[in-house]
């Protein structure tokens, strides 16, 4: 297209294909700057469209962001409100430019617990972008890893109740097909920012054989470059799923 700047494509070699991110650090970021905990999470929210964009770039074709877990409702009803009018907005804002690059968005997480109006933008967002071929975007909303696993088991039940599939057919194949994530590959690679060395109940089943990085860079700082360098760092791994040095 003449006229238009292209953004520049620089593959990593063995990049990983699916990134999932635990954005943690926002509160602390504030507290630093002596402000409220939810500018922490309007200067993250700016960072993920920078580190969303970068993905195509780079050779990242699965992004999974955890931006509220089933444990953060005990935070003050202040922050909660704060962050679901934060989803809101960003939805609201966002959504062309997620269209117009490309991106295909999806949620995960129990969306029961949540609000009409926030459901009802997230339901849009994922048909106005399910024929988009670019990255996958994943964003998961009131998610906890032990809670999908419960979700998922009872739908599981049920099935195995209805008869539509049998106790001794319930194996590693058939369990993450009642998953959130069925349609995903697991993740390769899964960062959390902030210094905090936990997996905090995310992604548990399918992070099984995930390589981690745990960096000390709160999530309002952590920029593309720093992201490229993490997912450039996975190429050079030895992954062996169990097995002996190849
Ligand atoms: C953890 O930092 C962050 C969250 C609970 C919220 C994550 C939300 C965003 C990055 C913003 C919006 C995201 C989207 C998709 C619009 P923390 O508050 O626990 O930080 P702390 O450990 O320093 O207190």
């Amino acid at each position: 297209m003449a006229g238009v700047p292209q953004p520049q494509v620089n593959l990593i070699p063995g990049c990983p294909r699916h990134v999932a991110i635990i954005m943690d650090g926002n509160g602390r970021w504030a507290t630093q700057r002596g402000r409220p905990r939810l500018y922490g999470h309007h200067a993250g929210a700016k960072r993920v469209r920078e580190i969303v964009e970068s993905c195509p770039q780079i050779g990242v074709e699965y992004l999974t962001i955890f931006a509220f877990s089933t444990e953060n409702w005990k935070r003050t009803q202040v922050e909660v409100a704060g962050l679901m009018s934060l989803f809101r907005r960003y939805i609201v804002k966002e959504t062309r430019a997620l269209i117009t690059s490309g991106v295909r968005v999806r949620f995960i997480g129990d969306r029961l617990r949540l609000d009409d109006k926030l459901i009802n933008l997230m339901n849009d967002l994922e048909v106005a972008t399910e024929k988009n071929t670019g990255v996958h975007l994943t964003i998961a909303l009131n998610y906890g890893g032990r809670d999908e696993v419960a979700r998922a088991t009872r739908r599981l039940a049920k099935d195995v109740a209805d008869g539509k599939l049998l106790p001794d057919d319930v194996d590693e194949e058939t369990l993450p097909r009642y998953l959130d994530t069925r349609v995903l590959p697991d993740p390769d690679l899964v960062i959390r920012t902030s210094g905090e060395a936990r997996i905090s109940n995310f992604l548990l089943w399918q992070s099984a054989y995930s390589e981690y990085e745990f960096v000390d860079t709160l999530w309002p700082d952590f920029t593309s470059d720093e992201f490229q360098h993490l997912c450039a760092s996975y190429g050079v791994r030895d992954r062996r799923y169990g097995g002996v040095v190849g």
